[in-house]
């Protein structure tokens, strides 16, 4: 079985930047919808996106963080941006482990997604369920402290993406 063209993509966008930097591409950490995460010998971790409004959302997030000097939230380890490529759509990250919050692609900055009302609360209502009533409540008090700190507005949390130890 051959490599997935689209796989395939993405590997070599991670391997042009590292050919740039000195470092080698490692092993996948992770593959989710927006793209694929690699780590790399710096250890850094390779974020390459599919789609450039994507990649733009979570690099405007990490800049926000970055600003902020912020390296965990309610106890979640946050990755800190180490570096960027507009043109790859790669984002240089640092390597978390459990706990931790990453996985800015789908989250808003500045402005609250404008959703009704109802569709907010079925949002709420279907996220709480990929969760343990006790990991719920960090879940909401990581939301709140991204959006009163930092006006970062979390729409994607799941597991993968916001992880317990
Ligand atoms: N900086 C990182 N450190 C450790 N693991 C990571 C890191 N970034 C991503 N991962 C792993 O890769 C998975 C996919 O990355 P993610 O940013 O969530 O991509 P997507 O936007 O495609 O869902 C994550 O759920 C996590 O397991
Ligand atoms: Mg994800």
């Amino acid at each position: 079985m051959g490599i997935r063209p689209e796989y395939a993509d993405l590997a070599a966008r991670a391997g042009k930047y590292a050919a740039g930097r000195e470092f080698a591409i490692k092993s996948l950490l992770g593959r989710g919808v927006n793209g694929a995460v690699f780590s790399t010998s710096a250890p850094t971790a390779l974020k390459v996106f599919r789609y450039e409004q994507f990649y733009l959302r979570e690099l405007g997030c990490y800049k926000r963080l970055q600003e902020f000097g912020v390296e965990a939230v309610a106890g979640h380890e946050v990755p800190a941006l180490l570096g960027e490529d507009d043109a790859l759509l790669v984002i240089e990250m640092t390597i978390v482990k459990p706990p931790y919050v990453l996985d800015f692609a789908a989250a808003y900055l500045d402005e609250p997604p404008s959703w009704p009302q109802d569709v907010l609360d079925d949002w709420r209502l279907e996220r709480m369920q990929v969760f343990s009533s006790e990991q719920w409540q960090t879940v909401e008090r990581i939301m709140k402290e991204l959006e009163i700190n930092y006006g970062i507005f979390l729409t994607d949390v799941h597991p993968g993406n916001v992880a317990f130890g």
